[in-house]
């Protein structure tokens, strides 16, 4: 397994002793793998401008970030013709294809999401978290049915929330049945399970380097080049256009390219960020899925049989305890608003987790039972533990214990 940076880091507990972090916080951002670090830092003494340069530098920094865009092509399957931008993070993403939709589209999402999927569209209709998989696929062909015009069906292929999986290539199969495409947040599947756009016929996946361990400030949009062709340019300035006329001229004689990757990308892109997701892709790819996927469900599996066996802890979820998941498990503990428990697991035990309504408010009150409740609300928040590369089997022990030894005070 590839090593992160700071598997060795010391944070301080009560009473000014010094404990091994126990990072249990990936699905919100993950650490940086050792050879993303390297690649980023290989590419540093020749960093130069992008797209815009004659000199020797400048060649092989272009050549860096576009050799990015094509490992990330690989990394997601793509088609060979889809576009590949690169943008800030998963809301970037999900942002700029909203501003693409063609007129009059209509967005149909789950309450589910995480508002980065959930709050872009101009109009949207949203629908009840389905009861079991099944009932996903159901109500999005009704709701399909009765759209006329552009549609588009956005969901998520594993949540944040729960870590459930979504039966993402039978919604894909629905979407296109009504002439609708299909817009996949990928940002908390690509860390842990192998995604193939064209396998799974997906038209647009989004996701973000920070999750992906590559912390440098850039995600990823890929997909069909025809809405990102005709959609307004993202971003307005160089680099987006072949050419400007002059003032004079009636509409100023401004010439956008029309290839989704310039015209969505204009000043200088993130070429560091580039550089480092696709480091992550790499060296995922060369661990191979198998083996990620194995310790990982060892791991969660240890942790959720840990929190089911303490009174007091109750795990979150939509299709119940047996649906497939990645790493990632929310939790409430009675007596406790969640921000005490990630409170005393900090400055207790050295635990880092979430708590919250992790950016995906209805889903969570659904989940809770509760009606309203805003951030602030620790009652109606959960606790939500995530692991990946680098999580070892202390880390989790650990939780379970303090979890234990808190369940026991109240
Ligand atoms: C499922 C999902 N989608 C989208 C996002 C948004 O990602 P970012 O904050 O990198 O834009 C997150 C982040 O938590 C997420 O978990």
């Amino acid at each position: 397994m590839p090593a992160v940076l700071g598997a060795d880091l010391e944070v301080p507990v009560k009473g000014g002793k010094l404990v091994g972090y126990a990072n249990l916080d990936y699905a919100a951002s993950a650490p940086c793998l050792e050879p993303v670090s390297a690649a980023v830092t290989a590419a540093l003494p020749a960093y130069s401008s992008v797209h815009r340069g004659a000199g020797y530098a400048s060649q092989l920094t272009t050549a860096r970030y576009e050799q990015a865009r094509h490992t990330v092509r690989a990394f997601v399957g793509a088609r060979p013709d889809d576009a590949v931008i690169f943008t800030r993070n998963t809301t970037d993403a999900t942002n700029l294809l909203a501003g693409c939709l063609p007129a009059d589209t209509t967005v149909v999402v789950f309450d589910t999401e995480h508002h980065a999927s959930l709050l872009p569209w101009a109009r949207s209709v949203r629908l009840a978290p389905p009861p079991f998989p099944g009932e996903a696929v159901r109500i999005a062909d009704e709701a399909l049915a009765g759209i006329d015009g552009p549609k588009l069906l956005v969901v998520t292929a594993a949540s944040n929330v729960t870590g459930e999986l979504w039966p993402i290539a039978a919604l894909a199969h629905i979407a296109h049945r009504h002439g609708a495409r299909i817009l996949v947040d990928a940002a908390q599947l690509v860390p842990h399970r192998r995604l193939n756009l064209t396998a799974l016929d997906l038209d647009y996946v989004a996701f973000s380097g920070h999750k992906l361990y590559a912390p440098f400030g850039a995600g990823v949009l890929v997909g069909r080049r025809d809405w990102l062709s005709d959609g307004e340019p993202y971003l307005k300035g160089g680099g987006a256009v072949r050419s400007v006329g002059a003032a004079d001229a009636a509409d100023q004689g401004t010439d956008w390219h029309d290839d989704p990757e310039p015209r969505h990308e204009a000043g200088t892109p993130n070429v560091l960020g580039a550089i480092a997701i696709a480091a992550a892709c790499d060296a995922l790819s060369a661990t191979g899925w198998t083996a990620v996927e194995r310790e990982e469900e060892r791991l969660i599996t240890r942790l959720r049989a840990g929190l089911a066996a303490i009174d007091g802890v109750r795990e979150l979820s939509l299709w119940g305890p047996d649906h497939p998941r990645v790493g990632i498990v929310s939790f409430v503990v009675d007596g406790y608003a969640a921000r005490e428990v990630a409170e005393a697991l900090s400055g207790e035990y050295g635990i880092g987790v979430r708590d919250g309504k992790f950016c995906a408010h209805p889903f969570v009150r659904h989940l809770l039972g509760t009606a309203d409740g805003g951030c602030e609300d620790g009652t109606a928040s959960a606790v939500r533990a995530s692991i990946g590369l680098g999580t070892t089997e202390e880390h989790v022990d650990r939780l379970v214990e303090a979890l234990r030894d808190l369940t026991t005070r109240r």
